[in-house]
C-alpha cells in the first residue's frame, strides 16, 4: 500500500474487515466512513448498462436508467470482430463512468454446450478461443474507461436448470481446453478488475468455495491479481469461500455472513489471514475504481445508437441467398409480415435487461427505403404476464379465429407483393435466464403463416430474431434467410441495412445450427438429474461434435453469406516462438465491396492424444474491396496449441506437424499447409502401474528398463524390440511383472531410473 489516504486492511478493525466483504444492498459496496473509503456500484451489464437508479432487484424487473442497448453476446459474437467489440466496450465503459460505475458485471465467456441452455443469448460461442478475443473485446473496450469489468460465470455455468445446486461434472480435459480456455485467455489477455463466480458446482464443489479454481487455477496459474465476486446469491458457506478465495459476497447478507467471519476468526475456525487477504482485495478494487478519470458532461446518445446500428449490422448472418433475391431493390413492393417487425425482440430476459434510450422497428426501417411497402402482423407475439425476465409462465393464447384472420390478411399483402419479407422468432416467454428451453422449434402459428405466405408468393425472405439457434424446417422452401439473433436497440434499421445492401452481410455463425436437437452433442445429458449434469460429450462440444461424427447440419459453425465471393491464395504457416504465423492472400471476386471472416482451424494428424479433427485457433474479419486482394496474417498463438495432460497436469504443446487448415467456415475450407512445432519437454514419471512399452520407451528410464528386463522371463517371450507393437505385453502394469517371473528388485530398478 503505497497511497497513505487511503487505508490499509491493517487500518481496520476485525469487524470492519468482515464487513466489506459483503455488499452493502443489491448493487453497493459497504462504505467504511472513517478512513474515508466510499461505498461502489457495481451493475449488470453485459451489452450496455443496467443501473437501477430506484428500488433494486436483479431479476430486471424494475426500470434502469436508460442506456444504450447494444447487441448481446449471440449477435456480436457473430461478428467474429473482438476489434468491433472493444469499441462497444469502449462506448458502454463510457456511459458506466458518467454514472459512476465502477464495474460492468460482464461479459460472459461460457461456452454454448447445448442450445437448449436458457441464457445462450448472453454468450458468445460454443468455441473457447472466439468466446475468449471476443470476450478480450469487451473487457478491454470498457476498463479502457477506469471502469472495471466482471468476467463471468465462473465456471462451467452452461445451463439454467438448478443453476444454483447442480453440479457439472467434468473430466479434466475438456474442463481446461473448452470450459475454462476462455476464462484463461481473457485473464491472461485483459486481466479484468473481477471474476464473478458462478451458482453452479463443478466436480462437486461450489464454484464460490472452490479453491482449487479461485485460488489455484486463476490466481496461481494464470496470474490473475483482482478480486472475485460471488454470483447473486451464489456464496453457499462464506468461511469456506474466504478461505478459497473468494473475495465479495453480492448482493447483501443483511450482515449475518459477516458476523459468522468475525466469530470463525474469534473461534479460530477461520484464519484472520485468509479474512485480510480477501478485504485487502476489496479495498484495493474500490481504491482503484477512484482513480478512474472524471468525464465531462452525458454521452452522445446518437453516436451510441449509431455504434449500436453498425455493430447490429456486422451481427447479422445471411444463411441462405437463391438466385440473388437480396439485397432488395427499393424499387419493389415488397409485403412485411410478422409481428417481430413492428415489435422487435432486440435482447433477452433477466439481469442483463436494458432500458433502451431508443429503439429501431425494421418496418418503419424498411418503410424509410422503400415506397411501397404492405405490412401484416400475421401472428400475434406473446407478451410475458409477468414482465419480462426469468418467468416461465406463458401468456394465454389468441382465438384461432384471430390467428386465421391474421394469417389470411399476411397472404393478402404476400400475394400482390414483388416479395414477402417474413419475420419469425421467439417470444420472452420462450427463452430468458432462470429456465432452460425443452426444444428448438420456433411457434406453429408462426409456421402455419410463413408455410401460407410461401404458397402464394415463391420470394420469401425469412428474417429469425431468436437468442438461441431454431429448427429451420422451412431452410429449403425459402430462398432467403436471415438470421438476426436479438441484436440490441438499433436492430431495426440494421436489419434494413442489410436487407437492401447499404451493409453486406458479414457475420457468422458462432454457434452450429443441427438439424434436429436430437443430433446436438449434450441431448442425452442436458440439463442432467439428482443435482448433477454430465459433459459426457467431453471434448466434443459444438462442431467439434458434429465434424468428428461426420454429420449433416443445417448450417454450421463458422458459416456466412455475403453479398461478394471471395477466393483464397495458398496458405502458408511458418512456426516461431510465440506460436504459428499463417499467411494467405484473400480476393474479393464480386462486384460489392465486403466482408471476409478468414478462419484457421488446426488438427494434428499424428497426434499422440485424442483431438476432435479439428479447432479454431484464429479468425479475423476483413474489410476487401470489390475485385481487390487483401493479404491477410493470422496469429495463432502458442497457448492456444496445447492440450491439457492428465498424466502430468499441465499445458502441454505436442512435438508434431501441425495442419492449418484456411477457411470461411469449419466446413468450408480452402487451403491447407503443414507446419512442424518445437514441442514442450514432457516426461511423465514412472509409476507401478506404468506400462513396460511405456518403461522401454521412457526419455529417461527406456535404456535402464531395457537392460533389466534383458535376459529375463518376460523378455523370452516377448521381444523387447516389438512390445510396443504386442497387445497383451504393452500394457503390461510394471508392477505385475513379477506374476511372470520378473524379480521385483528389477522392477524397483525400472522405478527407480523413471522417479
Ligand atoms: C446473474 C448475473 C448478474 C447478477 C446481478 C445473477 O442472477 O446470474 O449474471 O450479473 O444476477 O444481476
Amino acid at each position: 500500500m503505497t497511497d497513505k489516504t487511503f487505508p490499509d486492511v491493517a487500518d481496520l478493525t476485525l469487524e470492519e474487515k468482515a464487513a466489506l466483504t459483503s455488499g452493502l444492498d443489491f448493487w453497493h459496496l459497504k462504505s467504511i466512513d472513517r478512513h474515508g473509503v466510499p461505498s461502489i456500484m457495481v451493475t449488470d451489464g453485459p451489452h450496455g448498462l443496467r443501473k437501477q437508479a430506484g428500488e433494486s432487484d436483479h431479476l430486471g424487473l424494475n426500470a434502469s436508467v436508460p442506456a444504450t442497448c447494444f447487441p448481446p453476446a449471440v449477435a456480436l459474437g457473430s461478428s467474429w470482430d473482438p476489434s468491433l467489440a472493444a469499441r462497444v466496450g469502449d462506448a458502454i465503459g463510457r456511459e458506466a463512468a458518467i454514472e459512476d460505475v465502477a464495474v460492468v458485471l460482464g461479459p460472459g465467456v461460457n461456452i454454448k454446450r447445448s442450445p437448449l441452455c436458457g441464457r445462450n443469448f448472453e454468450y458468445f460461442s460454443e468455441d473457447p478461443i472466439h468466446a475468449s478475443d471476443m470476450g478480450s473485446g469487451i473487457v478491454r473496450g470498457i476498463q479502457k474507461n477506469g471502469v472495471g469489468t466482471s468476467l463471468k460465470h465462473f465456471a462451467a455455468n452452461n445451463q439454467e436448470s438448478d443453476r444454483m445446486r447442480v453440479s457439472s461434472d467434468i473430466d479434466p480435459r475438456p474442463l481446461r481446453e473448452i470450459y475454462l480456455r476462455a476464462f484463461q485467455g481473457v485473464v491472461g489477455d485483459e486481466q479484468p478488475w473481477t471474476v464473478m463466480c458462478s451458482y453452479n458446482r463443478v466436480n462437486g464443489v461450489y464454484a464460490s468455495e472452490d479453491p482449487f479454481l479461485l485460488t489455484q487455477v486463476l490466481r496461481d496459474e494464470w496470474g490473475f491479481d483482482g478480486l472475485v465476486v460471488s454470483d447473486w446469491g451464489a456464496s453457499n458457506v462464506r468461511a469456506e469461500g474466504v478461505k478459497a478465495g473468494m473475495d465479495l459476497e453480492m448482493p447483501s447478507s443483511g450482515g449475518v455472513t459477516d458476523r459468522q467471519l468475525v466469530d470463525a476468526v474469534k473461534s479460530g475456525t477461520l484464519d484472520e489471514a485468509d479474512l485480510d487477504r480477501v478485504a485487502q482485495r476489496v479495498l484495493d478494487l474500490i481504491r482503484k475504481s477512484g482513480q478512474r478519470p472524471a468525464v465531462e458532461g452525458g454521452f452522445d446518445v446518437d453516436a451510441h445508437h449509431a455504434l449500436a446500428r453498425e455493430a447490429a449490422a456486422r451481427s447479422i448472418v445471411l444463411l441462405k441467398n437463391e438466385g440473388d433475391i437480396l439485397p432488395l431493390a427499393p424499387t419493389q413492393k415488397i409485403a412485411v409480415v410478422g409481428e417481430f417487425a413492428a415489435k422487435p425482440r432486440f435482447q433477452g430476459g433477466g439481469s442483463s435487461h436494458i432500458n433502451p434510450t431508443r429503439v429501431d422497428a425494421a418496418l418503419d426501417a424498411i418503410r424509410a427505403a422503400a415506397s411501397d411497402v404492405v405490412y401484416a402482423p400475421g401472428y400475434v407475439v406473446p407478451e410475458p404476464p409477468e414482465g419480462i425476465g426469468m418467468s416461465e409462465k406463458k401468456a394465454p393464447k389468441p382465438e384461432q379465429s384471430v390467428l386465421d384472420r391474421l394469417r389470411a390478411e399476411a397472404v393478402e399483402a404476400a400475394a400482390g407483393s414483388d416479395v414477402a419479407v417474413v419475420f419469425l422468432g421467439l417470444p420472452d416467454e420462450d427463452e430468458s435466464e432462470g429456465f432452460d428451453r425443452t426444444h428448438i422449434e420456433l411457434p406453429a402459428e408462426q409456421l402455419a403463416v410463413l408455410d401460407a405466405v410461401a404458397a402464394v408468393n415463391e420470394n420469401v425472405v425469412v428474417v429469425l430474431s431468436n437468442g438461441g439457434v431454431v429448427a429451420l424446417p422451412f431452410a429449403d422452401r425459402v430462398p432467403a434467410i436471415l438470421e438476426t439473433w436479438l441484436l440490441g436497440q438499433a436492430g431495426g434499421s440494421a436489419t434494413a441495412d442489410v436487407l437492401f445492401g447499404s451493409v453486406n452481410p458479414s457475420g457468422r455463425l458462432s454457434e452450429t445450427m443441427p438439424l434436429r436437437l436430437q443430433d446436438s452433442p449434450a441431448y442425452t445429458s442436458f440439463p442432467g438429474e439428482s443435482q448433477h449434469v454430465r459433459y459426457g460429450e467431453g471434448l466434443y462440444v459444438g462442431y467439434r461434435w458434429y465434424d468428428a461424427r461426420e454429420m449433416d447440419v443445417a448450417f454450421p459453425f463458422g458459416y456466412g453469406l455475403s453479398y461478394t465471393t471471395f477466393s483464397y491464395g495458398a496458405p502458408v504457416a511458418v512456426a516461431d516462438a510465440d506460436g504459428i504465423r499463417v499467411t494467405v492472400d484473400v480476393t474479393n471476386t464480386g462486384s460489392a465491396a465486403g466482408r471476409e471472416v478468414v478462419q484457421a482451424y488446426v488438427s494434428v494428424p499424428e497426434t499422440s492424444v485424442e483431438r476432435p479433427p479439428r479447432e479454431l485457433k484464429a479468425f479475423q474479419s476483413v474489410e476487401i474491396p470489390a475485385g481487390e486482394t487483401v493479404p491477410v496474417e493470422l496469429r495463432i498463438r502458442r497457448r492456444d496449441l496445447a492440450y491439457w495432460e492428465i498424466r502430468t497436469d499441465e499445458w502441454i504443446v505436442e512435438d508434431a506437424a501441425y495442419r492449418v487448415e484456411v477457411g470461411s467456415s469449419s466446413r468450408d475450407l480452402h487451403g491447407s499447409v503443414d507446419v512442424d512445432v518445437a514441442g514442450d519437454a514432457f516426461v511423465v514419471p514412472l509409476h507401478a502401474t506404468s506400462s513396460v512399452a511405456e518403461a522401454v520407451a521412457h526419455p529417461v528410464a527406456g535404456p535402464a528398463a531395457r537392460e533389466a528386463l534383458e535376459g529375463t522371463t518376460f523378455s523370452e517371450i516377448f521381444s523387447l524390440d516389438e512390445v510396443a507393437a504386442n497387445p497383451m505385453a504393452r500394457s503390461m502394469p510394471l508392477n505385475r511383472l513379477v506374476s511372470f517371473g520378473v524379480g521385483a528388485d528389477v522392477v524397483d530398478r525400472i522405478l527407480a531410473a523413471g522417479a
